[in-house]
């Protein structure tokens, strides 16, 4: 029996486990994040001019006003935005699509603004749904933020 030899091997093996454990919970610079939370111990970073609290909320911001009114070939030139590259007039229409889901859910536009844009929760898997095709304001992960 050489126990010596065992014991060094599970120690090791102890050593490999504790490091994937820890690896794990790690804060990955840059990594993609809608919340701190998914940055073990950093911060989520939002983009330049977007608040902390907008992220993992719905960016009407890529249809109006950046894309407004410009040429499209299909929702996707136009944010993602359902329905809103006019098929007839080839441009992005993203009020007017605006002002008809506000009448399809009885508001008003001002209120879709104010309720929908960076305030209806989302993730990368319900966008599509809950926003319509718009996409989910994500951050990155800042690790020196509040190291942990
Ligand atoms: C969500 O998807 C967008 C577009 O593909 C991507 O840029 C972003 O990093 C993703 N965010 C997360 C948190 O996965
Ligand atoms: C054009 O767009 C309108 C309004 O979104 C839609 O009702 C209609 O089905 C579309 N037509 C075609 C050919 O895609
Ligand atoms: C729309 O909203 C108005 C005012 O809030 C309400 O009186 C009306 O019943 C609503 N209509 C539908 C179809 O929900």
């Amino acid at each position: 029996m050489q126990a010596p030899i065992i014991f060094f091997t599970v120690l090791i093996g102890i050593y490999l486990v504790q490091s994937a454990i820890e690896d794990s919970s790690k804060c990955e610079k840059d990594a993609a994040c809608f919340s701190n939370d998914e940055c073990n111990g950093g911060s989520c970073q939002p983009p330049l001019g977007v608040l902390p609290v907008w992220l993992g909320t719905c960016d009407c911001s890529a249809c109006y006003p950046t894309r407004q009114a410009k040429p499209c070939k299909s929702d996707a030139d136009c944010g993602g935005l359902k329905t809103a590259c006019n098929n007839k007039t080839n441009l992005c229409d993203c009020v007017g699509t605006g002002l008809r889901l506000a009448k399809q859910s009885n508001t008003t536009l001002g209120k879709v603004l104010t309720d929908f844009c960076n305030k209806q929760k989302c993730d990368n898997t319900t966008n599509t749904d809950i926003c319509n095709g718009l996409p989910c304001r994500s951050g990155k992960c800042n690790c020196a933020a509040s190291p942990k």
